[in-house]
């Protein structure tokens, strides 16, 4: 059966949809030794596609892993300004066969799915699907009623009006539910009803709970009926 060839790349567990579209983008990809472009179909049985010149083999084994991400840390391979990454974190052999599926800014910590699974990563970042992102938060000043039901309500960003979130609170934390996954949202949020945060954890994905036991920098196995 025909595939589009970023589809193919990222079932074969090399890259993310969007990371395979990039590698098309800029010319790094190739189908029979013809340049790809984005859409073109491969026939998996025949085709030979190669993404820098290294030919394109189906993973023997998708990965499917739960890191509990420190503050401190970025979630990228490699940072122009040599602050450490996630996947530091992780044995060699593992760093280089999976990619992390969406992000959590430096200062945050939690809950961080990593894969080599192409499919579930669209799955999990497609906004349609709804995936709830659950987050402890700690603020600098005691939040109050009003502003507890103008985060549940959405809140107005530049980027247009947060869609209704749930809101709980427990001792002195604020347990905040979404489905978007904008950048710095829970910050703009919060900052968005006058109030800081001064800790940010993500504690679930979907299904999935940050497990108990994983303290900051482990990570473990998990698997994708876990989280969906
Ligand atoms: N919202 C934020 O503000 N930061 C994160 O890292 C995740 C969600």
């Amino acid at each position: 059966m025909l595939e589009r060839v970023q589809k193919y790349i990222s079932q074969a567990g090399t890259a993310s949809r969007r990371k395979a579209e990039e590698f098309i983008k800029s010319g790094q990809v190739s189908i029979n030794g013809r340049k790809a472009k984005l859409g073109d179909k491969v026939d998996p049985a025949k085709d030979k596609v190669t993404v820098y010149g290294k030919i394109i083999t189906p993973a023997e084994k998708f990965i499917y892993l739960a890191i509990n991400k420190p503050k401190g840390y970025v979630v990228s391979k490699s940072d122009p300004r040599h602050r450490k990454t996630v996947f530091e974190l992780l044995p060699e052999d593992l760093r280089t066969k999976v990619w992390n599926v969406g992000r959590l800014d430096f200062d945050t910590e939690g809950l961080l799915i990593m894969t080599n699974d192409g499919d579930l990563t669209q799955a999990l970042a497609h906004p349609k699907n709804e995936h709830d992102k659950e987050y402890e938060v700690t603020t600098q000043e005691e939040a109050n009623d009003s502003q507890l039901e103008h985060l549940r309500e959405g809140v107005d960003l530049p980027t247009g009006t947060t869609y209704p979130a749930k809101v709980k609170t427990k001792s002195n934390k604020i347990y905040i539910t979404i489905h978007e996954g904008k950048k710095r949202q829970v910050r703009r949020m919060f900052s968005g009803v006058g109030l800081t945060v001064t800790n940010l954890k993500r504690i679930r994905i979907n299904k999935l709970e940050l497990p108990k036991d994983l303290a900051p920098g482990q990570f473990k196995e998990i698997k994708p009926s876990d989280i969906i």
